[in-house]
């Protein structure tokens, strides 16, 4: 829900007014990318998530920790079905493919990621096939409740004996299906004989066209943030859990089935159809700039052997300083030519690179700085003097160079409401020369009495509450004045996959199916704040100290102003009267506000409706404001509330 307010309704008494003197310059600088995103590839937020492949299991890949199954893929009249690795494979990378034999018409269905989405559109698709077949193949997109066919093609065979045959096919449905429990389907005639099927997938339109691309819609949800930067491929997806298969850029490269996947850090064998490569078109198509993540050679755990000595960590420096010129090098070097060859001849666009993640747990701390970040920093920095290198402890216990090479730190927040709104000065006396950037922060519990750092062993919140926006909206106004100090700030995490997820609180939830898809108040915030950026953060000098409201001013230039504000634990309204210098009488203001329906009880936000489904509980009014003499702004805003003012 989102609805818009002409009028302002309020119910508690007001308060004695804030005065608010803001100066059009001698501030700070402001971060020129403040509002980014940090993706981690936790429980199907790629592979079922922005990844926009819609088969489950396509390719049957599997590995020690998690090794390969038929699930979900199902029988077609009668099929029977087993995993085989064949004596010719389909590749190096795919090994096992489904065997499936019988009699008569049978085949195999796959519900998709949880469920498939069926629009007007066209999907295109593609398998491989082993086994001598001189028959048809009939593909189909039909609902599982009523058996509605809503699509289907049929493809001669081109399938043969002892050898890999590729199929490519196209499905347009008809009409729509009314929801997403819907099942791809591939039959044929089978008198006996039996047929090996791999790397079967199936793909809707993609976000700009792109071939192996991501999701629309949760593209658009992105975009819509106004984001700057995107912290990638994680996270700890990067680093490995126990099962110490860190994340490698060389195996997420070229035709899919040239791709083994990865035992990832969430409990299932990833895909990588979403690799290097994609997150860089991820970032071209958003214009965001990446914040490249590189294995800092700790694996999650704490048991012996988790962190690697210097010696075993030199051949990662090296696989690392090979990435960045997969990345940047010119067409003549070694990776440049192998990136030219997968058809972006251009180096990309990267600036920021970050050494690790959360180095400073399970015992990471002391070889971090002693060893690990030094090893990187040296390395990449001699080779790429121009790129800014980025420590992941959040502390600056690790350091490298200085003046315009001076490394900066990824810092992050897990907190509760109160004690994030306590932490509004945090960065006020930070270092200005290494940077900091927030690579993930979010509210995830509520406040507890004489509690203030999160309880990890307690459950989080299912979903982004109010309070805890307000708390964020207050604390990022706090990075935000101090944006020569602070660069960038990300939430955390981005997606929730709801048929399938190991954390909440999260930005954006979805299903298979795009109408479900839950904007959660928090992102609210960011939309609000992002959309509303500033170059230079100015003085803004009041009466009344910070708290219950809080605020941070900014200009793009003459007599344009950004004032951000919001109002925390007050008892009462807050009125303002925010004077800009240089403001005549009569100009024009906007005053975009967000609230919570409920005005206080703002604890149940996102919030599920009786069907276990999350609702948006946000709203929003934009009021049209004129100043006074003086240049000065009269307004007043009820308690929770977040706003920003615009001239
Ligand atoms: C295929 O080979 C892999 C790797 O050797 C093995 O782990 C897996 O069990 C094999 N699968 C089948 C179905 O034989
Ligand atoms: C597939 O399974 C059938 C039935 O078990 C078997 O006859 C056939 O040889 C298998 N195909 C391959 C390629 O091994
Ligand atoms: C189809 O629905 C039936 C239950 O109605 C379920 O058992 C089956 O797993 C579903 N199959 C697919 C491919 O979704
Ligand atoms: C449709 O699919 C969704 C999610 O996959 C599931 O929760 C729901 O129960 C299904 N509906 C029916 C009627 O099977
Ligand atoms: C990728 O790089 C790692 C580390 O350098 C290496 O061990 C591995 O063999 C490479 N993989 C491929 C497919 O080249
Ligand atoms: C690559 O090498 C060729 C041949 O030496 C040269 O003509 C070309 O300019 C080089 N390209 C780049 C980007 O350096
Ligand atoms: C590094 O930055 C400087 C100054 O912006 C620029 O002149 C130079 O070309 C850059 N060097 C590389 C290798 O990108
Ligand atoms: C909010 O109000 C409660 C109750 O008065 C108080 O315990 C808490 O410290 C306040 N929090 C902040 C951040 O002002
Ligand atoms: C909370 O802290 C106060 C002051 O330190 C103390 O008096 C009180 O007993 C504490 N309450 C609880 C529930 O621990
Ligand atoms: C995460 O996904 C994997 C694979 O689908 C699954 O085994 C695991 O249970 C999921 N975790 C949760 C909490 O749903
Ligand atoms: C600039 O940063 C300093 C902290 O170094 C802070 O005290 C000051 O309020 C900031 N100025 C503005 C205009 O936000
Ligand atoms: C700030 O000044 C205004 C008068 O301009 C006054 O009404 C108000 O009470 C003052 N606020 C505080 C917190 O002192």
């Amino acid at each position: 829900m989102f609805r818009q307010f002409g009028t302002l309704l309020l119910s508690a008494i007001a308060v004695s007014a804030i005065d608010i003197h803001v100066s059009s310059t001698g501030g700070n600088a402001s971060s020129p990318h403040m509002y980014g995103l940090m993706f981690e590839d936790i429980n199907h937020s790629g592979d079922g998530g922005i990844y926009a492949e819609l088969i489950q299991n396509r390719a049957f890949q599997g590995s020690v920790p998690f090794p390969s199954t038929i699930y979900p893929w199902e029988p077609v009249g009668g099929a029977v079905l087993a995993l085989q690795n064949t004596s010719v494979p389909l590749s190096k990378a795919l090994p096992t493919s489904i065997n499936v034999s019988g009699k008569g018409k049978i085949g195999i269905s796959n519900p998709g990621w949880w469920g498939i989405d069926v629009k007007k559109q066209k999907y295109t698709g593609s398998f491989w096939t082993m086994g001598a077949y001189k028959g048809k193949f009939s593909l189909s997109l039909h609902s599982n409740l009523t058996h509605q066919v809503f699509a289907n093609t049929v493809l001669p065979s081109k399938s043969k004996s002892g050898k890999w045959t590729e199929h490519t096919f196209e499905l347009e449905p008809r009409e729509a299906a009314p929801n997403s429990n819907n099942t791809f389907t591939i039959q044929f005639d089978c008198s006996g004989e039996s047929i090996n099927f791999n790397l079967i997938s199936l793909f809707p339109p993609t976000y700009k066209n792109r071939p192996n691309g991501n999701r629309p819609e949760l593209m658009e949800a992105l975009k819509a943030l106004n984001p700057t930067f995107l912290r990638m491929p994680g996270g700890n997806n990067l680093e490995g859990d126990v099962s110490r298969y860190p994340w490698r850029w060389n195996e997420t490269l070229g035709p899919l089935k040239d791709r083994p996947g990865r035992p990832g850090t969430w409990s299932y064998q990833n895909t990588d159809g979403l690799g290097l490569l994609e997150y860089f078109h991820w970032c071209e198509d958003l214009e965001v700039e990446p914040i490249l993540g590189v294995w800092a050679g700790m694996f999650l755990g704490t048991e012996e052997g988790h962190i690697l000595s210097a010696e075993a960590l030199a051949p990662w420096v090296q696989d690392t300083l090979n990435e960045l010129e997969f990345i940047l090098g010119d067409v003549n070097t070694t990776y440049g030519a192998l990136r030219a060859s997968l058809g972006h001849p251009e180096p990309f666009y990267l600036r920021y690179v970050e050494v690790g993640n959360e180095d400073n747990l399970n015992n990471g701390g002391p070889s971090y700085s002693n060893y690990r970040f030094p090893m990187f920093y040296n390395a990449i920095t001699a080779a790429y003097p121009n790129l800014t290198i980025i420590s992941s402890t959040g502390d600056f216990t690790a350091l490298g160079g200085s003046g315009s090479s001076a490394s900066w730190t990824d810092y992050h927040i897990y907190s509760r409401p109160d004690n994030l709104v306590s932490r509004f000065g945090q960065f006020d006396k930070v270092s200005r020369e290494h940077k900091t950037v927030v690579g993930e922060y979010a509210v995830i519990q509520e406040n507890k009495k004489n509690v203030s750092a999160v309880e990890w062993d307690l459950p989080k919140y299912k979903n982004p509450v109010w309070s805890g926006a307000v708390a964020e909206a207050v604390w990022t106004m706090g990075a935000e004045r101090n944006g020569d100090a602070v660069m960038g700030l990300a939430y955390a995490p981005g997606f929730q996959n709801l048929n399938s997820y190991q954390w909440a609180p999260d930005l954006i939830s979805f299903t298979a199916n795009p109408a479900q898809t839950v904007l959660s108040v928090s992102y609210r915030v960011i939309e609000l704040f992002g959309s509303n950026t500033h170059k230079e953060t100015v003085p803004a000098v009041s009466n009344s100290s910070f708290g219950p409201a809080y605020w941070v001013a900014g200009t793009n230039g003459p007599s344009k102003y950004v004032f951000k504000t919001a109002i925390y634990n007050s008892t009462a309204n807050v009125p303002f009267n925010v004077k800009f210098d240089g403001i005549a009488a009569g100009t024009k203001g906007k005053l975009t506000v967000l609230s919570a329906p409920d005005g206080l009880s703002v604890n149940a936000l996102n919030k599920e409706d009786g069907t276990g489904v999350v609702v948006e509980t946000t709203e929003k009014r934009v009021q049209d404001l004129t100043a006074k003499d003086g240049g000065v702004f009269g307004f007043e805003l009820a308690n929770y509330e977040v706003a920003v003012l615009t001239t």
